[in-house]
């Protein structure tokens, strides 16, 4: 999309109001709703974790001047916006979201020169830059956490949370995400400081102004220097109340309830909204672990202080009784229903995404690896046709699946590596052949392995040793291939694309879910004044035959499916008049008159 495109000035059209009665699961719609058009509203964007990129300079780990490289396929693609990993110097205990200068970048991902020029080349082409903010926590080597930690009486000693604690040790019993108590006694200070995530994560102290303070001058140095916008990691977690109450002990997270959505967490972000993003026309995306529909408005309703946030309620489906150590079968009324709940009680705009580098490969887990191009291009046509903007996670295009880790050893992913040598020191599990195939299916690992570029060593990554380990697949799905194949999973993407930019019904429209209890069909039309499409997604990998209320086949005109081109698909199937036969993980977009 060319710049001036992008610039679409925020207009007001009316198609009505919307009904305050959504129905969770039969989909209640929205009879009709304003739209308000923003660019970041029109836009896909491409997630790029710059250490599995690419690679140039030999050294194993992918760089700035690697996407650099790349930009000409991302303009393929047809992206209109790229939030990148972080790239600050950091020493890379939690890959980077462990900053220990929030305004230099790691030498291992390149120079300020290297990133200056990846934000001049983007926006040449009209595609813009979104970083990440990660201000939940500093690395513990901050130069703050650094001088903090020397005495009680340093002027940095307030930045971080700290505790004298209790007669039986840690202020309270919460945990670090990443396994393990959430304290950890510092022999200096003779105080506890707080680490929600890895011990070398030490969370800032938010109810301090100066912090505050801090963080904001930062936000706006990135700001001049011309980002877009922000991807902002636990925004959800800023504000904890200060008397420190335990946690209920069930929970996976245990203090979850007290430090999710904390007591000051509104008055922050509205601070923040006031101080600096009103101030830029900018993209802001929050990463909320702990928020539900129900209080989602309040940080990305109409009046909230973000544009957008990513909530965990799709990707938590398979959790079961013991969270993360517990896989659980999910099936597709409840998947629909967390879908529509968002699609149509959110009174905000949603941001869609089904991966992401904390996540697995989508393949793997929403769809089927031995259905791989059918199943990657039906999640592709879910992702692309819903209501709100697309997050596309680098390798999604190709359809990446999963990668067969073997042993701990080969693993970097600190929440994978934590929980499972917590639980080995708690005597929970043994070792981890325990574990090993749980661990396979969730790790973080999955989504990192380097990009696959083509059929070259290291599919073509680095000329190195990859930091991690290329998936065996790579001869096989690669871009070199991808784009050389007229079926592939990446033209699929690119015809998805188009269809988006030239169907406004699919960016702006109603959604209106259709046969709520169907095992294997999601149904749902999006309509917009008087466009109407309808799409059908067979999510088995057997034939499905559904008839569909009010809609007569031939009365639907096929704009894009995954078992090939319109020609190819009349709208009757089978001989059967009143309905639609799907074949396995089968895809269709359809208009409707
Ligand atoms: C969420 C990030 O996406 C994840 O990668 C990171 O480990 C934690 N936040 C802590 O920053």
């Amino acid at each position: 999309m060319a710049d001036d495109q992008h610039q679409t000035p925020t207009e007001q059209q009316t198609a009505g109001h919307r009904s305050p009665h959504a129905e969770e699961h039969t989909g209640g719609q929205q009879s009709s709703m304003a739209v308000d058009r923003t660019w970041w509203k029109e836009a896909i964007v491409y997630q790029i974790y710059p250490r599995s990129f690419n690679d140039t300079d030999g050294d194993g780990i992918g760089d700035i001047p690697g996407i650099i490289e790349k930009l000409d396929y991302l303009d393929e693609l047809g992206v209109d916006i790229v939030w990148i990993n972080p790239v600050y110097e950091s020493p890379l205990a939690d890959a980077g979201y462990d900053i220990s200068d929030y305004r230099a970048i790691h030498p291992q991902y390149g120079t300020m020169a290297d990133w200056e020029r990846l934000l001049e080349s983007l926006h040449e082409r009209g595609i813009r830059l979104i970083m990440d903010l990660v201000v939940n926590h500093t690395s513990d080597e901050h130069f703050w956490f650094r001088q903090a930690r020397k005495s009680c009486d340093n002027e940095y000693h307030d930045y971080y949370i700290w505790h004298p604690g209790t007669e039986e040790g840690p202020p309270t019993n919460w945990t670090s995400a990443f396994g393990g108590p959430a304290w950890e006694y510092d022999e200096v200070v003779g105080k506890y400081y707080l680490h929600l995530f890895d011990e070398k994560q030490p969370d800032l102290n938010w109810e301090n102004p100066e912090v505050r303070e801090e963080i904001y001058e930062m936000m706006t140095w990135w700001f001049e220097k011309g980002i877009d916008g922000f991807r902002m990691d636990v925004i959800d977690l800023l504000s904890k109340p200060r008397d420190f109450p335990d946690g209920d002990p069930s929970q996976e997270w245990v203090g979850i309830e007290h430090f999710g959505g904390g007591p000051r967490i509104d008055e922050y972000l509205s601070e923040m909204h006031d101080r600096v993003l009103d101030k830029y026309d900018c993209l802001t995306v929050g990463e909320t672990v702990s928020v539900g529909v129900d209080d989602a408005d309040q940080y990305a309703g109409p009046a909230g202080p973000l544009d957008m946030l990513f909530h965990f309620e799709h990707v938590t489906l398979d959790y079961g009784k013991q969270g993360w150590w517990t896989v659980r079968d999910w099936d597709l009324p409840e998947f629909k229903s967390v879908f529509t709940r968002w699609q149509n009680q959110f009174d905000g705009w949603n941001a869609l995404y089904l991966t992401n580098h904390d996540q697995p490969r989508i393949v793997s887990r929403f769809g089927d690896e031995a259905h791989r191009r059918k199943s990657a291009t039906l999640l592709a046509t879910f992702l692309l046709t819903l209501r709100g903007t697309p997050f596309i996670y680098q390798g999604q295009e190709l359809g990446m699946t999963n990668y067969p880790f073997d042993s701990l050893a080969e693993l970097h992913d600190a929440q994978a590596v934590g929980n499972v040598q917590s639980a080995i020191e708690a005597d929970v599990i043994e070792n981890f052949e325990e574990v090993r195939d749980l661990v396979r299916y969730r790790t973080r690992d999955n989504t990192r392995t380097p990009m696959q570029w083509s059929g070259e060593a290291n599919a073509g990554f680095t000329t190195g040793d990859p930091w991690l380990p290329v998936n065996p697949d790579y001869e096989k799905v690669n871009v070199e291939r991808e784009r050389a194949d007229p079926d592939s999973v990446f033209n699929f993407y690119r015809d998805l694309v188009a269809l988006r930019d030239e169907h406004d019904e699919l960016v702006y429209g109603e959604y209106h879910l259709l046969l709520p209890d169907h095992e294997r069909i999601y149904a749902y039309t999006r309509t917009l004044e008087d466009r109407c499409a309808l799409v059908l997604l067979n999510f088995a990998a057997g034939k499905t035959t559904v008839t569909v209320p009010d809609v007569t086949p031939s009365a639907a005109e096929l704009l894009l499916g995954n078992y090939g081109t319109p020609a190819d698909l009349p709208g009757t199937q089978c001989g059967h008049h009143d309905s639609f036969t799907l074949r396995p993980y089968e895809a269709r977009v359809y208009r409707l008159d």
